[in-house]
């Protein structure tokens, strides 16, 4: 793989830049900025070698249209502002973009483009928007690991006609992935949550052979309680999973690893409710699960107290509302506590966990902070994520 940082002479060539700039926004505001102050270094060094830079991301998941409430504009002004230079949003349709109307102002040196997910033809990894969006610049430079795995056209496809590099972030947490994962020390636990089921929850089979311990809360561990014959009222869950619950709870026998679930959780009747304890045949058909309960916190937090490594993708429960934030700090605190005495090695990935451990403050308090949630677990999985494969 080779690295952007390494290239010669980068004076006044069109770098075409993908990065993850996939933050937590809220009626136009951004919810955790971490993704953006994360690229900055490549940014500022691409600037220093005084080159023109095209910026390509996504933000949400708006299917293939344009909507209006995931526009990247609200992040191109915070970008903006971190930097202390103008940026340029074009909305205009990217099919209609010729390389010679770019930057063709010399005071133009970062334009964006629009969220690139408003094309459907970026998730379908299509060939001809791929060859035209390489078509734009000299160069091509993958700095979105968090998004390398998925098999996308501004990611993967695109590699096919640009030079393609890969960009200092993205080395950056390879590297300490592939370290964390080959000097890793047992008993090793991993704590697997959020909202994004369907992306995750068929990575946790895969997972079990590698950990003696996994944890499953958040949206996640609805499916398993489910399963159980659980009453989950109207809480999010995936559809057809049932097999995919057999098999991890098969796959752990054979290799002992054992999963820990919730207990106990708390509810709500709504996402801006406040937060009920309630015992699992408790649960009313008109409840939310959005927390783990006391009762979990506490088995939680003794199998950290035995681990030697923890690894943490995914908040326990709705922390963007602070009735049910509780969860994901217990374990935060938790695992700061053990690092304090130098006794755990912990890593923590995803957009999510990370807003939710900067909302206490406490993001310095990890021993490696990786921006990637999906691709964090993927890339656990010994899998070669398809951003990554692309760039040899
Ligand atoms: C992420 O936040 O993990 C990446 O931006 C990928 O987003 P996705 O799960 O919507 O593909």
């Amino acid at each position: 793989m080779n690295n952007i940082k390494d290239f010669k002479n980068l004076n006044q060539k069109k770098i075409l830049l993908r990065l993850d700039l996939n933050v937590p926004l809220k009626q136009g505001l951004i919810a955790d900025e971490t993704r953006i102050d994360k690229i900055i270094p490549t940014i500022k060094f691409l600037l220093k070698e005084n080159s023109k830079i095209l910026i390509i991301s996504h933000v949400g998941r708006p299917k293939g249209k344009v909507n209006k409430d995931l526009s990247l504009n609200p992040i191109c002004k915070n970008l903006e502002k971190k930097i202390n230079k103008k940026i340029k949003l074009i909305y205009e349709d990217i099919f209609k973009l010729k390389k010679e109307d770019l930057f063709k102002d010399p005071k133009d040196q970062i334009i964006f483009l629009e969220n690139i997910r408003f094309y459907k033809e970026e998730e379908e990894n299509d060939l001809s928007f791929s060859k035209h969006l390489a078509g734009l610049a000299d160069l091509f430079v993958n700095d979105a690991f968090s998004c390398s795995h998925r098999a996308h056209a501004s990611v993967s496809k695109i590699t096919e006609f640009i030079p393609s590099y890969a960009g200092l972030q993205l080395e950056t947490e390879v590297n300490a992935l592939k370290k964390v994962t080959t000097e890793i020390k047992k008993p090793i636990t991993c704590i697997i949550g959020g909202s994004k089921i369907s992306t995750k929850i068929g990575i946790i089979k895969n997972l079990i052979p590698k950990f003696d311990n996994i944890i499953i809360v958040g949206g996640m561990a609805n499916n398993i309680l489910y399963f159980n014959g659980i009453n989950i009222g109207k809480s999010v869950k995936e559809e057809r999973c049932e097999k995919i619950v057999k098999d991890i709870f098969d796959t752990s026998k054979k290799h002992s690893c054992i999963i820990t679930y919730p207990e106990d959780v708390m509810v709500g009747k709504s996402f801006d409710d406040k937060s009920k304890i309630k015992d699992l045949n408790q649960i009313a058909s008109d409840d939310f699960i959005l927390d783990i309960g006391p009762k979990t916190i506490n088995k939680i937090k003794d199998i950290i107290e035995n681990s030697k490594t923890v690894l943490w993708n995914g908040p326990a429960g709705y922390f963007e509302n602070p009735n049910f934030a509780n969860g994901s700090y217990e374990i935060a605190k938790k695992i700061i506590k053990k690092n304090k005495f130098k006794s755990i090695y912990s890593v923590i990935g995803g957009g999510d966990t990370i807003a939710a451990i900067n909302q206490i403050n406490a993001i310095k308090d990890f021993n490696f902070v990786s921006t990637a949630g999906g691709a964090f677990l993927e890339y656990l999985e010994g899998k070669e994520l398809p951003g990554i494969k692309a760039l040899k």
